[in-house]
């Protein structure tokens, strides 16, 4: 097998970005020309596949896109066959296969930038940038919701930067392009790192991206918390109250009592405590975490695997970009525990790429626990050893779906994987593999600080705690609210402030589905019985303002874009109901409306994912309940 594509080199500086994150190149194998000896180095670097897509972004970070040279090296120095390395970097929209400029603007186009101006944004860049692809690109959701209409340029270079945009004028991020000054969309209220010097080793056993600390002009995260700092907040608790960037502080509010406890109870009374709790996942399915820790620690095969799912791609959804920037070492505490309950060496924090300050503070957080002794080997003295590391997506929102992110850290393209087998048996290198979403980790701090009783007390029977809710458009205070299980939805809206007439509230997202209800009970089974779902927390509120029918093609491009292609009923089935839109958009036939019901049926049944399953939902209640066509 011949690994070079044309015997294009890399240049130098493509060459340099690789061989930051892999060193040198050991072998002539890896660099050089061959020879017979060379080929036993083959069979140890097949197994650095999974540093592919580190690699890609490495190139991406530096130069803008990834050359044919660039990825031939990249090829060389993993033993990837090129076709294979050219089908992940063409898997992600954040990686350029084609030459672009360094900085590169990413407008969001979805939903509650659209039901917030977003259009005329996008309509301003267009006119100042010219057509999307040179300088700039329309782009899902970027986690940015209650500051929308939001964009977020992202520049390579030897430092990358990344700058945030939200609320964006609609003159403001093209107008950056073209001063290149600095960007004060916001007061500087990010605090310093006070931590001190983290480490005197290297301090990240994971590729680490560089990303600049200072480019940050962002507001702080409780900015977009309106209940920070009340005392009854659980999960929310320290967000705009703690020092993000210091260990000591995360300490002196609390921070490791409970993995002090955890460490006393053992595992087996972790996962007694968490299935007690009742606690469910936040990250959309709602399966019983309890079970999911106590199916994996019982398997046999070792090493067992811990993902946190950080992806957070959903439209409207951006709860757990929240908790990571305002109380990244709870996440780092949160997965600890939950690595010493299933017997995990080693975790994964796969976090989306488009959020850049998430990634830095994590990043500062874990090389700081790493430093200090809680992370790593023999944690607090108790012979337990578990460490963290972080893997940036690239722009691919099926990559939340809990096997397509094994396969993008393996490095294969984010495709999801069919099931049985579960990941609890089969997962991640195929072995045993808890994967959890952040807000759903975060919870196991409080269970095991005040006990499963005191947690199960509040909300319902069936719903257990307290949940986040993301909410976002026509509201006059948008925001990260968290209240018990079992509040209704005119209770949160109470606290949002609806503006004008209501006409509308999508519940879960994109994958969710529209209440008009505003009594609907904001619990698993309330919003089950009202025919939605809780989903991540979603909950965008449209006043009769907004265009419904755009919103609705909004959601059909959405997943005609981010569907996989891989199952037949998903990839045609979203085409055509996006077509379908298009047209009933124009004109209302009803031969379109019965061909909708038709591939949503076909959608449901028989895609292999969630994503598939899901993309009919929206558009299927705003016909049903809000008669958007009639
Ligand atoms: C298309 C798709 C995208 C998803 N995206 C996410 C995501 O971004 N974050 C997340 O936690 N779960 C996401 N999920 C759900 C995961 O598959 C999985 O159920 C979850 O990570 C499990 O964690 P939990 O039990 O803590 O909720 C997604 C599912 C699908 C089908
Ligand atoms: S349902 Fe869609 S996203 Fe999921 S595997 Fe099939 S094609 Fe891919």
């Amino acid at each position: 097998m011949d690994l070079r594509f044309r015997d294009v080199e890399p240049t130098e500086e493509e060459r340099a970005a690789v061989d930051a994150l892999l060193g040198p190149p050991a072998s002539a194998w890896e660099g050089g020309p061959r020879t017979d000896a060379d080929l036993r180095v083959a069979a140890r670097a097949e197994r650095s596949r999974d540093l592919l897509l580190p690699a890609l972004h490495a190139v991406n970070d530096r130069v803008g896109w990834v050359s044919e040279g660039a990825l031939d090296y990249i090829c060389r120095r993993l033993t990837v066959p090129p076709a294979e390395a050219y089908g992940v970097a063409s898997f992600y929209s954040l990686l350029s296969l084609e030459p672009r400029p360094a900085r590169v603007l990413h407008v969001c186009t979805d939903l509650a930038c659209q039901a917030r101006g977003g259009d005329e944004v996008r309509r301003r860049v267009e006119e100042r940038l010219g057509p999307p692809g040179e300088g700039w690109q329309p782009s899902p959701c970027l986690g940015l919701c209650e500051r929308a209409p939001a964009a977020l340029a992202l520049e390579a270079g030897e430092t990358p930067r990344a700058t945030v945009y939200g609320p964006a004028t609609a003159a403001e991020p093209a107008a950056h392009d073209e001063t290149d000054g600095p960007v004060t969309d916001g007061p500087v209220t990010d605090g310093p790192v006070t931590d001190g010097p983290v480490a005197s080793g290297p301090v990240a056993s994971g590729p680490v991206t560089g990303w600049r600390d200072e480019e940050t002009c962002e507001p702080a995260a409780e900015a977009a918390v309106p209940q920070a700092g009340r005392p009854e907040l659980v999960l929310l608790r320290r967000i705009g109250v703690v020092d993000p960037a210091s260990l000591d502080d995360y300490r002196a509010h609390g921070g490791y009592a409970a993995l002090r406890r955890a460490l006393r109870l053992g595992p087996a009374g972790v996962i007694r405590e968490v299935l007690e709790s009742g606690l469910v996942g936040r990250g959309g399915a709602a399966f019983p975490t309890g079970r999911k820790w106590d199916a994996t620690a019982r398997r046999p095969d070792h090493p067992h695997y811990l993902v946190c799912n950080a992806d957070e791609s959903e439209p409207g959804t951006f709860k757990d970009r929240v908790l990571m920037e305002g109380d990244p070492y709870a996440l780092v505490e949160a997965m600890t525990v939950a690595a010493y309950a299933t017997g995990c060496a080693k975790g994964y924090l796969y976090i989306r790429g488009e959020y850049p300050r998430a990634t830095r503070r994590l990043e500062h957080a874990i090389a700081t626990a790493r430093a200090r002794g809680l992370l790593g080997g023999d944690i607090l003295g108790h012979g337990f050893s578990f460490d963290i590391e972080l893997r940036r997506g690239a722009g691919a929102y099926i990559c939340g779906e809990e096997t397509a992110i094994f396969n993008s850290i393996e490095g294969y393209r984010g495709e999801p994987r069919s099931k049985p087998p579960f990941p609890v048996e089969k997962g991640l290198f195929g072995k045993p593999t808890v994967v959890n979403n952040v807000e759903t980790l975060v919870n196991v701090l409080p269970i095991l600080e005040h006990g499963a009783q005191a947690y199960a007390a509040v909300g319902t029977k069936e719903s257990t705690g307290t949940k986040l809710f993301c909410v976002s458009g026509t509201v006059d205070k948008p925001g990260v609210y968290e209240l018990p299980f079992g509040a209704t939805l005119r209770d949160l809206l109470d606290l949002a402030r609806p503006v004008g007439t209501l006409r509308a509230v999508l519940l879960g997202g994109a994958a969710g589905a529209f209440v008009t209800d505003p009594d609907v009970p904001l619990t698993f089974e309330g919003t089950r019985q009202a025919g939605a779902t809780l989903g991540s927390g979603v909950v965008l509120v449209l006043n009769d303002t907004v265009d419904l029918k755009a919103i609705l093609l909004r959601i059909a491009e959405f997943f005609r874009d981010e569907s996989c292609g891989q199952c037949v009923p998903c990839r045609v089935g979203t085409v055509r109901q996006e077509e379908a839109l298009h047209r009933l958009s124009g004109r209302v036939d009803q031969r379109d409306l019965l061909l909708l019901r038709e591939v949503g049926r076909t959608m449901r049944d028989a895609s292999i994912c969630g994503l598939g399953q899901t993309a009919w939902n929206a558009v299927e209640s705003a016909i049903d309940r809000l008669g958007v066509y009639s």
